[in-house]
């Protein structure tokens, strides 16, 4: 038997905003595996961040339990948690870039985070950037970059620490539909050639038809699966 990537068993999430509870996730079974390329759909409200981020490591179920490379997540400690959010790789929609840092200095500063060496980080940056496309950008700070090339340097440094697989949420949702199709051949390429497991929130029907699976959330369950 292989083991999932990611695993999710009747995951529930409840915020409490004052005493009112929110439930956010109302028992989320999903299985992802390796080389899979899914796409996560519903309305603003459904959960779709939230599950990303118990994915992700981000934040703790109310119930439920998430399962990374067959590890029950809920068993580790600050250390073990701290390393396997360094092998997740996250995109988020606003980038994170670090402003005072280069497009080299964001994508090596994760590398650095793991331990690698001056050389060794130098040596990756160049290569990640170079795979999104950005290697005559390397040195212009977030800044002095157009929002898709920010976004492609929020994808390469997503990818620094070879991640167990990419979460992205709505990764072309800031940027013009011309340079979104640049991200998502990105992305896809990703997928196909370099065998990168990828789960993607996305409202971006650019994308959608483009995924391997898609599942459709309401009301913080999934109401729907497709395999395309
Ligand atoms: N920290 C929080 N405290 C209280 N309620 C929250 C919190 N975060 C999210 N929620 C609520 O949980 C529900 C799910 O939120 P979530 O962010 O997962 O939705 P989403 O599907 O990502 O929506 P969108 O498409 O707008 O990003 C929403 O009703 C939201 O208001
Ligand atoms: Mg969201």
């Amino acid at each position: 038997m292989t083991i999932s990537v990611v695993e999710t068993i009747n995951l529930r999430k409840t915020y409490m905003l004052g005493k009112v509870p929110v439930n956010a996730l109302q028992g989320v079974n999903l299985k992802v595996e390796k080389g899979d390329f899914l796409a996560i759909l519903g309305p603003s409200g459904s959960g779709k961040s939230t599950l990303l981020n118990m994915i992700g490591a981000l934040d703790k179920p109310t119930e439920g339990k998430v399962f990374i490379e067959g590890v029950d997540v809920s068993t580790l400690n600050g250390t073990g948690l701290a390393d396997l959010r360094q092998r997740i790789g996250f995109v988020f929609q606003f980038f994170n870039l670090i402003p005072r840092l280069t497009a080299k200095g964001n994508v090596e500063l994760t590398m650095a985070i793991l331990g690698l060496g001056k050389n060794e980080r130098r040596k990756r940056a160049k290569e990640l950037l170079e795979t999104v496309g950005l290697k005559e950008r390397a040195n212009h700070k977030p800044a002095e970059l157009s929002g898709g090339e920010r976004q492609r340097v929020a994808i390469a440094r997503a990818l620094a620490n070879n991640p167990k697989f990419l979460l992205m949420d709505e990764p072309t949702g800031n940027i013009d539909s011309k340079t979104a199709n640049e991200i998502i051949e990105l992305i896809k390429r990703l997928n196909e050639e370099k065998g990168v497991t990828i789960i993607i929130v996305t409202h971006d029907q650019q994308i959608t038809s483009q995924t391997k699976r898609t599942v459709q959330m309401l009301d913080g369950l999934i109401i729907k699966e497709k395999v395309n």
